[in-house]
């Protein structure tokens, strides 16, 4: 008995060690933490239970058969976050680079399988240097198995990846299926083709920093969600969202206790919006002062900042915030910050994630970058994705509300349970001075246009025309915002609606 103890006891730290100490050194040299010490991070003490820890790779080519490292570049298993279960693998890139094999993929294949049958959300640690060359179309073949398993969990279970070192070519896309990717400041990178390739092909130079690094997927191609400093702070974010997301479509995120009143009133919210209509002001402000603690977890802050997204709680229940932001490009709509909200929507929308818009929106972008880049199918997104949502949607304009972006913004007419404004807002076809432009060319003189202007401010850009035909429900003081929403939130609780059956619709891509 002792002898196959102690063989089970070298074989498990033959396993623990992946690709050896040295590999392990090297890793660490790099600022990065081995795929063992990462699930150990990010899970709660004592709870990671592993599985297939003595699978190993079957490839014969290339003197593999004789290479073989049990666990085979990627830790696979359960644990929990806050005491709830997740599924998560770790690719271990001291394994072959944590290149995927084919058995690398069916070990991922049977915790996305357990996963979605256990209703529980997957989480992915991402490093690898892609498919294992050695292995060919196997390793092609398993990618493909799990995209395939991605799309079948998509509003099923929650899907995470974290990137935390390369992840390039085809592997890119089991990230782009998931909801959300996570990447690590300096040592991660995401690219379907290299630096190399690029420079070959379009004789481009670039950096793989510049190319696929975080700061380029979290400013500029909105590829990634949330942006940590090292590796430590990133797995402290994954927890963070997932303390605002359910398990699965079928359960309601996890309320918790608050002990921040509800019916706080905020007197400083009643002259947060100015005067005057053409001056910034920060809708984050608004956000702080009305959620819970002041807790705000925004999603892709860097991204089309014309647009702020992101969790918080109203009485210790998780909801979803879609936001236009007056100081950035005066809070317009433009094609990408109508992308980045519509996924959002239809994510809260997929898990019972109530969702609060708050209005203060100019318009769409004007010109032909806007128009040639397809600002029409782009918006059509949003209005979409808002329209289709069948969770509690709780709207607030506080300012302007113009044009086609008043209805996408969750009006009433498509779908808000709970429409309110300030009696600052403004809703109406479009801005006074724009209005008079076009309704009054017959005017030639300055006074009498600033007149003209003052009496279609007064007629036209208020929230009463809009309340008196029960398209704003309540207008109310700025101080009363968080009351109010608490109250709309309650009211909505136990809503019951659903679209039609159908196979699915046909959002405009
Ligand atoms: N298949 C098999 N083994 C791989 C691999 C792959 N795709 N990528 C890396 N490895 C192995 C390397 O052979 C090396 O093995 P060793 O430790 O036994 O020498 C180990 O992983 C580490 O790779 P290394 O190149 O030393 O690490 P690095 O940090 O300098 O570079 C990469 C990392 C990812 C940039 C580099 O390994 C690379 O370009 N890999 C190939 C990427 C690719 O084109 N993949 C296929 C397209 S999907």
């Amino acid at each position: 008995l002792q002898a196959k103890f102690e063989y089970f006891e070298t074989i498990n730290k033959q396993a623990e060690l992946g690709g050896g100490q040295e590999r392990i050194e090297k890793q660490h040299a790099g600022g990065k933490k081995t795929a063992r010490e990462r699930i150990l991070e990010l899970l709660d003490p004592g709870t990671f239970n592993e599985i297939d820890k003595l699978v190993t790779h079957r490839a014969t080519d290339f003197g593999m058969d004789k290479n073989k490292i049990p666990g085979d570049g990627v830790i696979t298993g359960y644990g929990k976050i806050n005491g709830r279960l997740v599924y998560v693998y770790a690719q271990d890139f001291t394994v072959f680079g944590g290149s995927m094999s084919r058995t690398n993929a069916d070990k991922i294949v049977k915790i996305q399988e357990l996963a979605v049958k256990m209703g529980k959300p997957l989480i992915g640690l991402n490093d690898s240097g892609g498919a294992r060359i050695q292995e060919g179309v196997q390793s092609l073949a398993g990618y493909a198995d799990i995209f395939y398993n991605n799309v079948l969990s998509s509003g099923v279970i929650p899907q995470i990846s974290v990137i935390l070192g390369p992840c390039a070519g085809g592997a890119v896309y089991s990230p782009a299926l998931t909801d959300f990717i996570f990447m690590v400041n300096e040592t991660s990178h995401m690219f379907v083709t290299g630096p190399e390739v690029i420079k070959t092909v379009t004789h481009e130079d670039v950096s793989k920093e510049e190319l696929g690094g975080a700061s380029t997927h979290s400013h500029k191609s909105g590829v990634a969600h949330f942006t940590g400093e090292n590796e430590e702070q990133t797995l402290m974010m994954v927890r963070e969202l997932m303390s605002f997301l359910p398990l699965n479509n079928m359960e309601e995120p996890v309320e918790l206790p608050c002990t921040d009143p509800i019916d706080r009133e905020e007197e400083e919210l009643n002259t947060i919006v100015p005067v005057d209509p053409n001056k910034p002001y920060d809708m984050k402000d608004i956000i702080y002062k009305i959620v819970d603690d002041e807790h705000f977890f925004e999603v892709q802050p860097h991204y089309a900042s014309n647009i702020i997204i992101g969790y918080a709680r109203f009485g210790g229940r998780s909801v979803g915030i879609v936001a236009n932001q007056p100081a950035s490009l005066a809070g317009v709509l433009d094609i990408n910050s109508s992308a980045k909200a519509a996924r959002f929507v239809r994510f809260c929308d997929a898990f019972n994630i109530p969702i609060v818009t708050l209005v203060d929106v100019p318009g769409f972008l004007p010109g032909t970058q806007q128009e040639f880049g397809g600002i029409i199918k782009h918006g059509a997104k949003l209005l979409y994705a808002f329209a289709e949502a069948t969770v509690p949607k709780i709207t607030l304009i506080t300012r302007k509300a113009y044009g086609g972006a008043y209805d996408v913004m969750s009006s009433k007419h498509i779908g808000a349970d709970v429409n309110y404004a300030y009696p600052t807002a403004e809703i109406a076809v479009m801005g006074p001075e724009g209005a008079i432009n076009i309704l009054r060319r017959d005017i030639k003189s300055d006074e009498e246009k600033a007149k003209a202007v003052e009496l279609y401010r007064d007629t036209f850009a208020n929230p009463y025309r809009a309340a008196s035909l029960g398209y704003i429900d309540e207008i109310i003081y700025p101080k009363d915002t968080r009351k109010k929403i608490i109250s709309a939130l309650d009211m909505t609780h136990n809503k019951r609606k659903s679209n039609l059956p159908r196979k699915h619709g046909n959002i405009p891509l």
